[in-house]
């Protein structure tokens, strides 16, 4: 997807199943290069990240065949291979290579990951981890190396790291005894990795708090169904409060997404909470009080910008905070382009609510800041053009399907290509 087309003002009805979580995912296809054996993936996304990533895992021997939304994968012939820098750069999820190939081959040389850039986002929690447990790291040129079996013991994280999290977990799949960690992140994705490395043997003890611990024991192939998408969930609830209408998502835990509804609650959209599915109805029409993003179960960061496009109509003015990375409110030109008013900067942002938006050519900066702009051309007047919309294919599954089912007027827009 080279650009997105859409034409604003139309509601959002209908219903949208929710996939499988791009976070969750992507750790527990990773985790398959630390353990050989056969495993059936059910609710995975089929999405740019997690193509890359198999083809991350095959340079290691790992196959995947897609079956639908389940994925085949079997690492038993699993062998060192070189990681291709390029595809590297292209996720962040990459540097989990780092613990899983440590654990498979007692050594591990990646190249530096890329992903969304967001802030500086260094490494040392991931690497100080490993080193309390007496595995040697390197950092050069070329990317990072870690050396050595961890020892039994306990790590303590000072930022409950999601990254970090779950690199030491399966780095501690290869250890020589219980490994602790203390101060560990509590999103739903690490529990859901929690379950996988379970079901493949391991066991875990604190799951879901901040204090966990993995004991290795033989580990195999295993059965597991992916955690649905909350960022996802989270972006259409947005959209929908753009654009008025009524949308239902299924197929979610509608706990995972409290900070989320409740904003939207606040901002004057009807909510409705079922088992595994949450309805919404109306638009985002008055000022919230301030919200701050933080390790979960605060307020996700990775929503604050879809948040930010859903309240840029909403009556008053809202303060928005960004704890968790310090450069990640490069979505704010593109709004403005779009009539949005936006005081402030840095981590700190007032968005004062206008009557209308309108449509303009904008560039998407990120994978969720691609998503607000999203949002925000659904509820505007006049047409708006996504550019670097590619992005939005590493998170999304079907997004342009998915939101002209519900009634939008968006398209793929391939540029035309000049025939010489
Ligand atoms: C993951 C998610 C991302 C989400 C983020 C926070 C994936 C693939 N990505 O990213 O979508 O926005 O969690 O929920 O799951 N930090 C350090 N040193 C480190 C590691 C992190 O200072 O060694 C800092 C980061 O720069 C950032 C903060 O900690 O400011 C949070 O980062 P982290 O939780 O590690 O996020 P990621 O795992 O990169």
């Amino acid at each position: 997807m080279e650009r997105i087309r859409i034409r604003g003002g139309r509601p959002l009805c209908g219903a949208v199943r929710v996939h499988g979580g791009k976070n969750a995912v992507l750790p527990i296809l990773t985790a398959t290069a630390a353990i050989r054996g056969r495993f059936i993936l059910h609710n995975c996304p089929a999405i740019r990240d997690v193509e890359i990533t198999q083809e991350l895992l095959a340079a290691q021997g790992v196959t995947c065949v897609r079956t639908g939304d389940t994925l085949r994968v079997d690492s038993t012939g699993l062998r060192p291979g070189p990681i291709d820098h390029r595809l590297a750069g292209r996720l962040r999820s990459s540097v989990l290579f780092l613990g899983a190939l440590l654990t498979a081959f007692g050594a591990a040389e990646i190249p530096l990951p890329g992903g969304c850039v967001l802030g500086a986002r260094p490494l040392d929690l991931h690497r100080s981890g490993l080193e309390s447990l007496g595995v040697e790291t390197a950092c050069e040129s070329s990317g990072l190396i870690a050396r050595g079996r961890p020892r039994s013991g306990t790590v303590i994280l000072r930022y409950p790291s999601v990254g970090a999290t779950e690199n030491l977990l399966l780095a501690a799949l290869g250890a020589a005894g219980s490994v602790r960690i203390l101060g560990a992140a509590r999103e739903p994705e690490i529990d859901d990795l929690c379950a996988f490395l379970t079901a493949c043997g391991a066991e875990l003890t604190g799951v879901g708090t901040a204090c966990l611990t993995l004991t290795p024991r033989p580990q195999h192939g295993a059965e597991h169904r992916i955690l649905p998408d909350r960022m996802e969930a989270a972006t259409y609830l947005c959209a929908a409060a753009c654009a008025g209408g009524a949308l239902t998502l299924t197929g979610l835990i509608p706990a995972q997404l409290a900070p989320v509804t409740q904003a939207l609650q606040a901002a004057g959209c009807t909510i409705e909470d079922g088992a595994d599915s949450i309805t919404i109805h109306g638009t985002a029409r008055r000022a919230i009080p301030p919200v701050r993003t933080g390790p979960y179960p605060d307020f996700p960061t990775d929503a604050q910008a879809p948040l930010t496009a859903a309240l840029l109509r909403a009556e008053g003015s809202t303060v928005l905070e960004e704890t968790v990375f310090e450069n990640r409110f490069r979505h704010l030109p593109a709004l403005e382009k779009m009539g949005a008013r936006i005081e402030g900067g840095g981590t700190l942002i007032r968005i004062r609510g206008v009557p209308s938006l309108h449509g303009a050519a904008v560039d998407a900066t990120d994978l969720r800041g691609g998503a607000a702009m999203v949002c925000a051309a659904l509820g505007a007047d006049g047409e708006t053009l996504i550019s670097h919309a590619g992005l939005l294919d590493r998170g999304y599954q079907d997004l342009i399907p998915i939101l002209r089912s519900l009634g939008a007027d968006a398209e793929a827009d391939e540029p035309k290509r000049t025939t010489p």
